[in-house]
Formats: structure tokens, C-alpha cells, sequence
């Protein structure tokens, strides 16, 4: 396998891609490194690489002119990627795709980048290595060919050690040991000195859904599980975010459709959609908040009938959904029952189905950002009937989370529906 190292400074590459593994591969031909230094086809006297960005701005750019003749000096450049902070992410699967190529084509960037007319001259696609500003593309193109490189037939002398490592099928490796068996009173755990070779896949298997549901659980949703996996899973402690979730649904006050200050009734579906929502997620409760006496009379009826009266001898999991229902005047009400139980003032998140387009209103929350919130406190989400939540309530909160699908003009959910979205938006199933 080829890579096309394109850098400035091709003396970086020296010790990362000639030492252990990567050096014997390089020494026996099965990859190659072909440095590609830009310097040499720079012209003028002083070679220079680096013009002052159009437009202005803090920084130099990488110029067209030496980085396409050394582009163009390469005879076969195979698939091009200019490693990039704002490219997509590089993985193990694109690792894989890329281990299965002749030529590999690397371009590196330095200062503020390369001129952009590059990306129209040629077929490149940009790649990162990870969240985070280097200050040039050679680390990133070090990762790249290591990663790639190793997947090599006959790179590892073990061809199954890259099938078995993290991310191979979707979940974090297993913790590996070696000797001695016991150091300063620390064992190697007795299943992997048994023998059995039965007990040692399943102790591995359980270890990988371990630590993948501790540090990573983002990646459980496309890992490949079993139902002994999810069983295994499911009695794990976890971080359960929803704890700290708090919902509310206000009937007063809202809007009418004409932007009117109103009251709505309580509605017997709603109570059980959203108490069942609560339940299902092992959220903190689920408040109704309503100052109307007759309205609360009936809402205190519904939760009765279904927490102690018939219907909760017709059906006990309804009485346990409904067992996260409690009635209030307003969300104050909700606010002082949340630190009566936390110790915590909640922080308070607003829903709306419309973007705020005051001048100068705040930018929408991100589910991102209340996600946050809810590892350190609680956090009250406020639903509004009618059309939607009146300015007064609004006006109290830390804030108004994005619309459900705010990139598409028709948004007209129930509010069930927005509930169900946004709370599974925020806990998922693996929190
Ligand atoms: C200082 S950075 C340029 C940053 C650029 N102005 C921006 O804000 O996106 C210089 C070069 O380092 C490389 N680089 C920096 N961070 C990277 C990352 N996370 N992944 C891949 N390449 C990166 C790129 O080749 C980039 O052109």
C-alpha cells in the first residue's frame, strides 16, 4: 500500500512512521511512504509556501501553485484526503475502506489552512482526527496511515488482533493482562488464568459492554447486541440522567391562537401519555399545573382512579406511571416541590414549537446543552397547551429549546408527541 505524505515538513514523519510495527512494515515493502515536500516546488527565491488570506483575518494560507505541482508530481495519487478539523471524522471503519486502497494521498495543512479553489481542482475529501485545532495535518496524517496500515494482511502477524480490538464491532475493548500474575497485591482476575476458554469470552464479551456503557454509551446504539448482552446491560448501574428530568405541562397560562392569554382543560389523554413518557424513561416527575379549582378537582379525580381506585386493580403498570403525576397551581409550585426533593433549584427549560424571532432574542437550547445541565442539576421541562406557552412563563425560564424539526416549515405535533421526542432526545435508552 501506498501513501502520498504531502507536507512542508516531511522531516516530521521520520520517527512515528519508521518505528516498531510501521517501520518493520515499511522495511519488508508492504507499505511505502513516498514524502512529498511542497517547499521543493515552490518558486521565488525565498520558496516561500504562504500568502496573507483575502479578506483578511489573523494567519497565512498554504498558495495554490506549489501544492497542485506537488500534487500533480505524484503519478498515482489513489483516494485524496486533506486531514482538516472541519472534515468528517476519521474512524475505524473508514480505516478499514482505506486499508483496502493501493495509493492513499495525504495532504497536510499548516497556519490557517490551504486556499480553498484546491477542493475544485481535485477530488479530495477532507478529513479530521478529532474536535480539536493541530497546528498542521502531518498528526492527523500519522494517525491515518497507522490506522490504516495495520489492517494490512500480515501488518500484525496475528490477522485476527484487528477484528477484536475497540470499535471493531461497535463496542470498547476488554482490558488485556500480562505477567506476572500478581504485582504489589494486584491479581490477574482468575477467569483469564483458567483456561476455560468458554468463561474467558463471556468474562471478555461482559468487560467490552461494561466499559462501553461507562465511557462511551453513545456507541451502544450502533453496537450489534444480543439479548444476553442486553440482559447483561440492563442490571449495570448507569448514569441515569433522567433522574434529574422533571416535565410539566401547563394549561394556564397559554395562548390561543390569536396570542391571547388563556386557560386550557386538563385532558385525561395527555395525563396518561405523559405519566407513561415519565415512567418509561425513569424521569424525577411529571407536574400538571393548573389554577383552575374545577380542573384540578378533576385531574386529582383521574390520578386517583388510576393510582387507588378500580383503575389501578385493572392496571397496576398505569397505576405506576401515574405514580410520577402531581398536580399544581404553576410551575412555581413544581419549582419549590423539585427542591423540597433535590435540596436544588431546578434550571428551567421552555418548549415551543416557533423560534423566537424577536431582535436580539437569545439563540434556542440546545438539547446538547440541557443534557449537560442534567448531570449536575435538576432541570424542569415546561410543555404548554393551546398554542403554546404565554410570554409570562416563558420570560422566567434559562431558555427555550430548539423546535422538533426546526430546519422543515410544518411543525404542528401533539403535545405528547413533542414530549415523547424531546425526552428521548435527552435520556435515550442507554441513560
Ligand atoms: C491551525 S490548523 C487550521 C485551522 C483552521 N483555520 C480552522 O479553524 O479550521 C492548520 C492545519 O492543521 C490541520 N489540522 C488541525 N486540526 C486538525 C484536526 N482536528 N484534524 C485534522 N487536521 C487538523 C489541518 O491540516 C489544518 O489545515
Amino acid at each position: 500500500m501506498n501513501f502520498h505524505l504531502v507536507s512542508i515538513f516531511p522531516h516530521f514523519f521520520e520517527t512515528p512512521l519508521h518505528s516498531g510495527l510501521m517501520g518493520k512494515a515499511v522495511e519488508n515493502g508492504l507499505v511505502s511512504l513516498d514524502m512529498v515536500d511542497v517547499r521543493r516546488f515552490a518558486g521565488g527565491v525565498h520558496k516561500s509556501v504562504d500568502d496573507r488570506p483575502f479578506g483578511g483575518g489573523p494567519g497565512m494560507l498554504l498558495k495554490l501553485d506549489p501544492m497542485v505541482k506537488a500534487l500533480d508530481s505524484i503519478e498515482s495519487r489513489g483516494r485524496m484526503l486533506m486531514l482538516s478539523p472541519r472534515g468528517k471524522p476519521f474512524d475505524q471503519a473508514m480505516a478499514r475502506e482505506l486499508s483496502r486502497e493501493d495509493d492513499v494521498t495525504l495532504i497536510c495543512g499548516r497556519y490557517e489552512g490551504i486556499d480553498e479553489r484546491l477542493l475544485d481542482l481535485y477530488p479530495i475529501e477532507l478529513v479530521s482526527v478529532g474536535d480539536f485545532v493541530l497546528n498542521g495535518g502531518e498528526i492527523g496524517a500519522v494517525c491515518v496511515v497507522e490506522a490504516a496500515a495495520r489492517l494490512l494482511p500480515g501488518f500484525m502477524g496475528h490477522e485476527e488482533s484487528g477484528d477484536e480490538e475497540s470499535f471493531s464491532a461497535g463496542l470498547l475493548e476488554y482490558p488485556h493482562y500480562t505477567r506476572p500474575e500478581e504485582f504489589n497485591g494486584l491479581a490477574v482476575p482468575e477467569v483469564l488464568r483458567s483456561g476455560d476458554h468458554g468463561k474467558i469470552e463471556q468474562w471478555r464479551r461482559e468487560r467490552s459492554l461494561t466499559a462501553t456503557l461507562e465511557d462511551r454509551p453513545d456507541l451502544l446504539p450502533g453496537a450489534s447486541l444480543t439479548v444476553e448482552d442486553i440482559d447483561f446491560l440492563r442490571v449495570r448501574p448507569r448514569t441515569r440522567l433522567g433522574r434529574n428530568l422533571y416535565i410539566a405541562l401547563c394549561h394556564y397560562p397559554v395562548t390561543n391562537k390569536f396570542g391571547e392569554k388563556v386557560a386550557v382543560s386538563v385532558t385525561n389523554l395527555d395525563l396518561h401519555d405523559m405519566a407513561r413518557v415519565a415512567r418509561t424513561y425513569g424521569l424525577g416527575g411529571f407536574y400538571a399545573t393548573t389554577p383552575i379549582a374545577d380542573q384540578k378537582a378533576l385531574a386529582e379525580r383521574l390520578l386517583e382512579h388510576w393510582t387507588q381506585g378500580a383503575g389501578s386493580q385493572a392496571n397496576p403498570d398505569r397505576a405506576e406511571a401515574f405514580s410520577t403525576v402531581k398536580v399544581f397551581d404553576d410551575i412555581e409550585g413544581a419549582v419549590l416541590d423539585i427542591q423540597r426533593q433535590t435540596g436544588q433549584c431546578p434550571r428551567l427549560a421552555a418548549t415551543s414549537a416557533r423560534l423566537d424571532r424577536g431582535k436580539g432574542a437569545d439563540p434556542a437550547l440546545t438539547c446538547f446543552e440541557v443534557k449537560k445541565w442534567l448531570a449536575n442539576s435538576p432541570v424542569l421541562l415546561i410543555f404548554g397547551t393551546g398554542h403554546g406557552l404565554a410570554e409570562e412563563v416563558l420570560s422566567k425560564t434559562d431558555g427555550t429549546l430548539r423546535p422538533i424539526r426546526y430546519l422543515d416549515d410544518y411543525n404542528h405535533l401533539s403535545v405528547r408527541s413533542a414530549v415523547a421526542i424531546t425526552v428521548d432526545r435527552l435520556i435515550a435508552d442507554e441513560y
